[in-house]
């Protein structure tokens, strides 16, 4: 079934229903100052140093790679006093396999090993996605630069020359984990802000795979366009958090059935400002953040948050958008029907003549799309799901 609606119905696959008969009229105001009384701190607590380690939500696992019986039992009596969990290898392939199937917080490996060196080992875990962020501390008896230059290359994190100073080996070994311990709370941060990010879809989607659509329509363009990999990987994160500021919008806007009010229409536009900063605290968020603020940014200057115009408006958030607008278009919603494929297309191009939307994006698009059934199953495709499999697994780290 088709219907004819105004293409000004739609933008940006913005929560269309609040946009219908309101886009355009609305004056856009740029840089809107902030104005809103239901703010959500995003300002990360101050870390207490020492507390770091305490607060490890378990007791930390060292494993220690060493061929010699005496040089682990040495390891072992120097690390008596601090409450540690620790595991032994006497042979880097038995290491390997401990940490397939055990969480090690830090591994201390002897540069001399049977099987391969030391710094061979180190190799392998850090070109392990799995196991990259494992500290390394690595021990050995060769004094000289070049070999200490040689382990830190293979990706040990720190190096120690025997005979080892109980005390040096303590204090290295707790400063270790305690940086160890701030990647994990990173991690965990960014897995938490993915899940909230989620829970903002569930509340205001009518539909289910929202996200991993937009992600898998924004790749296939990304990869048309011969963008680097990293920026597939933002744009599928983009595709989760682009919403997340929707969190501070209130329900009374949000799910407001009818037009929506300048005043309320000026709260709603604040959901870019805001979701950029609930995730700038993010270091490796930070390629994120430029979609997040920009996806509804229009070409001709009036979009908002900050009426870019043009190449101004940044390239990720232009696709993102017009993925974004695809699939409001080509899901039904509660007040339209999902359009096909074609009548979407028609729709976006007409966006694009308005001067909304990128006019190079948005023809290369229907090119990407033009092996889509009309369901818009373009993810159906073998090489896609590969790409998305592979950003999922990757995210999974
Ligand atoms: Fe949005």
């Amino acid at each position: 079934m088709s219907v004819d609606i105004n293409t000004s119905e739609i933008s940006g696959g913005e929560t269309a229903r609040a946009e219908i008969g309101a886009a355009d009229s609305d004056p856009i105001e740029p840089s809107a100052p902030n104005r809103l009384s239901h703010s959500i701190s995003v300002a990360p607590p101050a870390p207490n140093w020492d507390s770091v380690l305490e607060d490890a939500a378990q007791v930390p696992t060292l494993m220690i790679v060493d061929e010699i019986d005496l040089n682990r039992r040495l390891l072992r009596a120097m690390l008596k006093a601090a409450s540690y969990r620790i595991l032994e290898a006497k042979r880097p392939s038995e290491a390997l396999a401990i940490l397939e199937r055990e969480k090690v917080d830090l591994v201390i490996v002897d540069q001399v090993m049977p099987e391969m060196s030391g710094t061979e080992f180190c190799q392998l875990v850090k070109n392990d996605k799995r196991t990259q962020l494992t500290p390394l501390l690595m021990t050995t008896s060769v004094q000289g630069m070049d070999n200490e230059v040689a382990g830190f290359e293979s990706g040990a994190d720190e190096f120690l020359v025997k005979p080892l100073r109980p005390a040096l080996v303590r204090t290295r070994i707790r400063s270790m984990l305690r940086n160890k311990a701030l990647v994990d709370s990173l991690e965990e941060a960014e897995g938490i802000l993915f899940a909230l990010a989620q829970s903002v879809e569930h509340r205001d989607r009518y539909t289910g795979m929202h996200c991993e659509r937009l992600a898998a329509y924004a790749i296939a363009l990304a990869q048309a366009l011969g963008l680097p990999r990293r920026e597939h990987l933002a744009l599928y994160r983009g595709g989760y958090l682009h919403d997340i500021g929707k969190i501070v919008i209130p329900d009374a806007i949000l799910f407001k059935r009818g037009l929506l009010t300048e005043q309320e229409w000026e709260v709603m536009r604040q959901h870019t400002i805001r979701g950029e900063e609930i995730c700038r605290p993010m270091k490796t968020l930070a390629p994120v953040l430029p979609i997040i603020r920009s996806h509804h940014e229009r070409w001709d200057g009036t979009g908002y948050p900050d009426g870019l115009r043009g190449e101004d408006i940044p390239l990720l958030a232009r696709i993102l958008q017009v993925a974004d607008i695809y699939d409001a278009l080509t899901t039904a919603r509660p007040y339209k029907p999902a359009f096909s494929h074609q009548h979407a297309l028609e729709l976006m191009h007409e966006e694009a003549r308005r001067g909304w939307r990128d006019p190079e994006l948005v023809p290369l698009f229907a090119e990407v799309t033009s092996q889509s059934d009309d369901s818009g199953k373009l993810w159906a495709g073998e090489g896609m799901q590969q790409s998305l499999s592979a950003m999922r697994r990757e995210l999974a780290k």
